[in-house]
């Protein structure tokens, strides 16, 4: 085994075309391209989203090598996401990683991309003590987890409907802002008022979530105006809204939080995937960690959303332990922990 794998990283599993490379645990570069194409229809449009795939995989490939100056010959692995995801956009980073497998006669190295996330953590120096409890909480998943040493997981509770990044993007596209909905709710949200309008919480036995109630009472409270009130609403409210809506949802995705810190007496938190760019979930997030004399561990911002570092540093471990895959490996669209 080579003593300090180069293991270049490839992640396509939603609407980012993604590469990077990492040298013996260190990133050498992380090259992320964000399909702009779906702006237009206010979420991912499959089809659109694997011909991007197809258009940008080589390009960005290329880049993440010359930014780490490297060369294909010197890599030892790729690592690639396998699921979960859309299958077309699987298909492309996955069918790709296997050719540069096969050509190059190195390993293939699949990985769960929830996993990824859970694994960004440890692109920065400092990272949790184990155990701790990880919350990921993305446009496609929210699970909360229990993470042990060695890297092993229990899924504590997970959404019975949408994902908390889901209901950002479905309100915002109800309110007529941009997408992805997160960051316009979370920008306006921050000259709102958060009691400006009560939207109810769903809450559930046990650790899981469910987000789909609130878009439709959002939805419901704004088909209670006429176009003319919604338009007045919107243009003295819509900051006000955003501040109400987003309160609602911390409010749910904190709360089985806290119930898992009793109940485990674990008070190492971790907040992965793309809603972990929220502030004010950060804030809550460190306020309830601290009062049980605990930290919170948040991923740097460009680790966040969807990328191929946090790819790459599974693979780093994955190849340390010898775990490769087979280059049967097909992908997993529903692929998920237990
Ligand atoms: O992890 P990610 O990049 O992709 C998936 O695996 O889904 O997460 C994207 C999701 C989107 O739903 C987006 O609206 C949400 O993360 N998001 C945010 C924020 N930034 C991104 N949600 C709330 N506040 C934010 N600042
Ligand atoms: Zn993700």
């Amino acid at each position: 085994m080579a003593p300090s794998p180069l293991i270049l990283g490839i992640e396509t599993s939603c609407d980012d075309t993604a590469a990077a490379v990492i040298s013996n645990g260190k990133l050498l570069s992380n090259i992320v391209s964000s399909q702009s194409e779906h702006e237009a229809f206010g979420g991912v449009v499959p089809e659109l989203a694997s011909r991007a795939h197809q258009r940008l995989i080589v390009p960005v490939v290329e880049t993440a090598l010359e930014q780490a100056r490297v060369t294909r010959d010197d890599l030892n692995a790729v690592a690639v996401t396998y699921g979960p995801g859309l299958a077309g956009s699987l298909l492309v980073g996955l069918s790709f990683a296997k050719a540069l497998a096969i050509g190059l006669d190195i390993p293939l190295i699949g990985v769960n991309h929830l996993e990824g996330h859970i694994y960004s953590l440890f692109i920065a120096e400092t990272h949790p003590e184990f155990p701790f409890l990880c919350l990921i909480a993305s446009g496609g998943h929210t699970q909360l987890m229990r993470v042990d040493k060695g890297l092993r997981y229990t899924v504590l509770g997970r959404t019975r409907d949408d994902a908390a990044g889901e209901a950002f993007d479905k309100v915002a596209k109800l309110m007529g802002l941009a997408y992805p909905g997160g960051p316009a709710i979370e920008h306006l949200a921050e000259k709102g008022d958060p009691e400006f309008h009560r939207f109810p919480r769903t809450r559930l036995p046990g650790f899981d979530y469910s987000f789909s109630g609130i878009k439709t009472s959002v939805l419901y409270y704004l088909n209670g105006f006429s176009d003319a009130e919604r338009k007045a609403l919107y243009a003295e409210h819509l900051s006000d809204l955003c501040a109400s809506f987003q309160e609602a949802v911390i409010d749910m995705l904190v709360q089985p939080l806290r119930r898992a810190v009793r109940e485990t007496g674990i008070s190492e938190i971790a907040l992965v995937g793309g809603v972990s760019a929220n502030a004010t979930l950060r804030g809550r997030l460190e306020a309830l960690a601290k009062q049980s004399g605990g930290h919170l561990f948040v991923p740097d911002q460009a680790y966040c959303m969807d990328n191929a570092a946090m790819i790459a540093v599974a693979g780093n471990h994955k190849y340390i332990a010898g775990q490769h895959s087979a280059l049967t490996l097909t992908v997993e669209p529903s692929l998920s922990f237990a």
